[in-house]
């Protein structure tokens, strides 16, 4: 029998179990156990009577899901920087906090953000494919070349915390730094990374790479279309590790098939997994992984621990560690 004074929470997924511990030791606890997330209906069905959930950016919360949750739910508490798979509006409408985990990724996304820059301008993908498949015979004048990283324009669009975590990272290789974001940041940020505001036309033409670190909204969906993608340069690396919807896939793809831009790394896509049949698959100078920015043992530890606490902190009605507000770039 659920003891009916303990908070009843819902964890959609396993996170690092010692981060748990405290949930386990305060809530009576239900912890999806699949590797898959649940499906809509279990999550559905698994929500009602809640006082608080633990979500992932795969599980949707909108009034359909906090109908099904009920009147005893109070927080919703986000296992992600990112929070466009939750409708913060319908729960501030009904008093429901919202919380997420800013901060403890920021390094380890700019991490493979460069990882990704590096891996798809110096070919490191085909490079490999080329010797497992027994094609390397001699060294090559000519062999898998691609553009200089260092010294080179990257641009970075959304210039929040992992925008400027990436820009420390191109001050190590002498590149020149152009950033766009909504607002222009303050001098004291921008100066000391030698980070220039430009429009998105003038990034978009200036740059040899191209990182995004918007948040996904209405307004940077599909920031990168057809008509984005034909102001790059023909010789751009396009990076994503923001979300998928934020590049028009398709329009990517026939960018990447006609020359219009030289290589994409990407992160994220639209939909995730990205199916098998997708023309993005099957374009060599296209890289792909499976939105593991944050995959770090210990970043992941630190998101769990964020998101135990805002779980805690909104179950026993008190402020949030880290709310959910307003939406600057990530
Ligand atoms: C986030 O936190 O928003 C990332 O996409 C996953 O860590």
């Amino acid at each position: 029998m659920p003891d009916e004074r303990r908070p009843r929470v819902f964890v959609a997924r396993q996170i690092p179990e010692e981060e748990l511990l405290p949930v386990r030791a305060a809530c009576d606890a239900d912890v999806w156990q699949d590797e898959l997330q649940p499906s809509r209906d279990e999550l559905l069905r698994r929500v009602a009577g809640c006082d608080g959930i633990l979500t992932l950016l795969t599980d949707r919360v909108d009034d359909e899901l906090l109908d099904a949750a009920g009147p005893r739910l109070r927080v919703v508490s986000n296992y992600a920087v990112g929070f466009d798979n939750i409708d913060v509006a319908a729960c501030a409408r009904r008093g429901i906090a919202v919380g997420n985990t800013p901060g403890v990724l920021t390094e380890t996304t700019a991490d493979l953000a460069w990882a990704l820059l590096m891996a798809a301008g110096r070919r490191l993908p085909e490079g490999d494919r080329y010797v497992r498949a027994g094609h390397w015979r001699t060294w090559g004048p000519l062999l898998l070349l691609g553009p200089d990283v260092h010294g080179a324009t990257i641009g970075i669009v959304g210039f929040g915390r992992i925008g400027q975590a990436v820009a420390r990272r191109a001050q190590g290789f002498g590149m020149a730094i152009l950033y766009h974001d909504v607002n222009r940041l303050p001098d004291e940020i921008t100066q000391p990374l030698g980070a220039s505001y430009v429009s998105l036309e003038e990034l978009l033409a200036q740059s040899d790479f191209v990182s995004l670190h918007v948040n996904l909204t209405e307004e940077t969906r599909h920031l990168i279309n057809a008509y984005t993608l034909a102001a790059m340069k023909p010789t751009a690396v396009l990076v994503n590790t923001s979300r998928g919807p934020v590049i028009d896939q398709l329009a990517l793809a026939d960018a990447l098939r006609d020359g219009v831009i030289w290589a994409a790394a990407l992160d994220v896509t639209d939909p995730e997994p990205i199916p098998m049949d997708d023309p993005l698959v099957g374009l060599d100078n296209c890289l792909i992984v499976p939105h593991i920015a944050s995959a770090s043992r210990a970043t992941r530890g630190k998101m769990a621990a964020m998101a135990a606490a805002n779980l805690l902190a909104g179950v026993r009605g008190e402020p949030l560690p880290t709310p959910v507000t307003a939406a600057p770039s990530p």
